[in-house]
């Protein structure tokens, strides 16, 4: 038995005009200080005063890796503001901090550090709905029940995941993602695309979730570009905001797998932003797999129209094209070139390898690495050189 669970998904221009119908009668915004600032914040009250809603809460201290003990502020906050509607408009950092606030605010027994796979019936829904506002087009946490969490006493990321915790209602709004400058557009497009290629390859792939993977990943490799190059251009902007929206409920039906494992890893010891860190590892992660997943890569190759010459592996060319993606938005081929120098990479060696292999995203890739290949799978990374083992 499995499941397969996404929110009601409001997409399109004018997708926000959806808030008005929802008639709360006391709302609470998540966010941040940044969304604040863009103006976005002032939209969702529109559609609140439209809706004739009585008391708007606006808690705007979301920070970048949201601590448990930010979401504990949040929550007494919203406690005092008793709402219906609870709002979070921002990137990943924002709707998952929304996320962990909704459910101790619902069920106070649970502490949302807490929240597993395994937690019974965590009685939401019945005192607010949840409705997430995706102003970044990677993450697709509008739509996923996983919530990344730092716990600031502990230096530790927490990873929960709970079906139940999955939001009621995203919206897709292209204007909400207008302001988003190039390199967030393509930091977050080369997540998109990553969730989209885990989510297919992955050992829990299942009917449900191939469609989408597939169809996010052509929409990422034809629009994305456009939407780094001008983020005027709406098309390209509403194309990227779906794809990241549909590869969010792909995945996480599914999972991600080795690239994330990495990239997640990269990212705890060299604060390298998620999107940016395992859109690099993707393609070194494809050919690691290679021919565990041969006839996968042959689909995936097909499905991006690129041709597979005499002498080469799917593998290999599907690692070739998000390369020339990956160039053309001007995004880090290797670790080199993320600006960290070999002397602190080979300290932090150790550190990278053991990340990796405490990854619960690791144990569904096609081909598992043990100790010595992650090693060498990071050193290839770092020189930019292919994986030719
Ligand atoms: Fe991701």
């Amino acid at each position: 038995m499995w499941y397969f669970v996404a929110p009601l998904v409001v997409f399109g221009q004018d997708a926000m005009s959806h808030l008005a119908e929802l008639k709360a009668k006391s709302a609470f915004i998540v966010t941040d200080k940044n969304i604040v600032g863009l103006g976005l914040v002032d939209r969702v009250r529109e559609q609140l005063t439209l809706a004739g809603t009585e008391t708007v809460g606006v808690f705007d201290e979301v920070e970048p890796d949201p601590s448990v003990q930010t979401v504990q502020k949040g929550v007494s906050l919203m406690q005092a503001c008793e709402p219906d509607l609870i709002v979070s408009v921002g990137g990943g950092s924002v709707m998952d901090a929304g996320k962990a606030m909704r459910v101790a605010y619902e069920s106070p027994d649970v502490r949302p550090e807490e929240i597993n796979p395994f937690m019974p019936d965590l009685g939401l829904g019945g005192k607010c709905k949840l409705v997430c506002v995706s102003t970044t087009s990677g993450t697709g946490a509008e739509a996923t029940f996983a919530v990344v969490l730092s716990d600031r006493e502990d230096h530790m990321k927490l990873s929960l995941i709970n079906r139940q915790i999955v939001p009621d209602i995203a919206i897709v709004d292209p204007e909400m993602a207008r302001a988003m400058p190039p390199h967030v557009t393509a930091d977050t497009g080369m997540d998109a695309l990553t969730h989209a290629v885990e989510g297919y390859i992955c050992s829990w792939r299942n009917d449900f979730t191939d469609g989408l993977c597939m169809k996010a990943l052509q929409l990422v490799l034809r629009y994305l570009p456009r939407a780094v190059r001008d983020g005027n251009d709406m098309e390209a902007r509403e194309k990227m905001h779906n794809a990241a929206c549909i590869a969010g409920i792909g995945f996480i039906n599914a999972l991600s797998a080795m690239a994330h494992a990495a990239g997640h890893s990269l990212g705890a010891v060299f604060n390298t932003p998620h999107g940016r860190a395992v859109g690099l590892c993707l393609p070194y992660t494809i050919e690691f797999v290679g021919e565990a997943a041969e006839e996968l890569w042959v689909e995936i190759a097909h499905a991006m129209r690129v041709p597979v010459p005499a002498g080469w592996t799917a593998a290999a060319v599907v690692a070739q094209t998000i390369r020339e993606l990956a160039r053309e938005i001007n995004q880090p081929l290797c670790i080199k070139e993320l600006g960290i120098p070999l002397h602190a990479f080979d300290r932090a060696m150790d550190k990278l390898i053991d990340n990796v292999m405490a990854d619960g995203s690791l144990i569904v890739s096609p081909r598992i690495p043990d100790v010595a290949e992650t090693d060498r799978f990071f050193r290839y990374t770092y020189e930019g050189r292919s994986i030719d083992f």
